[in-house]
């Protein structure tokens, strides 16, 4: 791992010297006139296992988008790691995205890319070397179950294959954290079980997960923080 850029610093100024790996203050976000996130502060630490959860439109893909700088919160801080993400500079995004491995609500696979080599990307980008990026892309694929789709093109697999390409292409790289965008989605329960069976294994193995979800019988199921949005807010619970 390289050293952090000097640019930044531990605390940034901010008032919060604690431990939390995650710290939000305050934070709105805005798209014109649609107040996506109002007033949300929170602290995620060390290896939680984190739910967020509420109705269609709450606000949920958005706080996990500002979290891995897909968008920018118009209000409030936010600390990675004690970083400060509105003083990462356009350079350092990648470096401070490595952070986080990222399941997204639509996948987001490289349809002209085989399984394989949807995975193997964030490797590569990583700058590993080409037998290491291939023991670990063939470790993870056969943890997911997938091993044997890796040759195929996204386009020509199940949702639920799909699902399962997004989850070792987020758990490949051993992030320090773990997002997932209704990781469940559209599974039956027994794929939506085993999802949720990885994502516990890369908990066990020390990741910090945040899991945005509507699947309230999945929350009911599991023990953790539970972060409740609604239209925008946080509601008390
Ligand atoms: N890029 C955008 N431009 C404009 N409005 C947006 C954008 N992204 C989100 N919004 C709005 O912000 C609000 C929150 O959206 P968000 O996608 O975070 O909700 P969600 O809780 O993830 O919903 P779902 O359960 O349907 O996935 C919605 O009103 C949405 O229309
Ligand atoms: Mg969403």
């Amino acid at each position: 791992m390289k050293s952090r850029p000097s640019a930044m610093t531990k605390s940034d100024g901010l008032p919060f010297l604690d431990d939390a790996a995650i710290r939000m203050f305050r934070v709105g976000k805005q798209f014109g006139e649609v107040s996506a996130l109002k007033d949300i502060s929170l602290a995620v630490h060390e290896n939680d296992f984190v739910f967020v959860t509420g109705a269609s439109g709450a606000g949920k893909s958005t706080l996990i988008r500002l979290l891995y700088l897909g968008e920018t919160a118009t209000e409030g801080y936010i600390l990675v790691d004690g970083i400060n993400l509105s003083r990462v500079t356009r350079r350092q995004v990648p470096w401070m995205r490595r952070k986080f491995g990222v399941i997204f609500q639509d996948f987001k696979l490289i349809p002209t890319r085989t399984v394989f080599e949807n995975v193997a990307l964030v490797l590569e980008v990583a700058r590993l070397r080409p037998d290491e990026i291939n023991e670990r892309v063939c470790a993870v694929l056969e943890r997911v179950g997938i091993a044997d789709r890796a040759r195929e093109y996204p386009p020509v697999l199940s949702g639920g294959e799909k699902q399962r390409v997004a989850v070792a292409r987020a758990m490949v790289g051993e992030p320090k954290f773990i997002l997932a965008d209704e990781p469940t989605g559209s599974l039956d329960p027994d794929s939506a079980g085993r999802i949720f069976g990885l994502l516990e294994g890369a908990h066990q193995r020390g990741a910090t997960i945040i899991i945005a979800t509507h699947d309230n019988e999945l929350i009911r199921a599991h023990s953790g923080p539970v972060i409740q949005l609604e239209n925008g807010r946080m509601a008390m619970n």
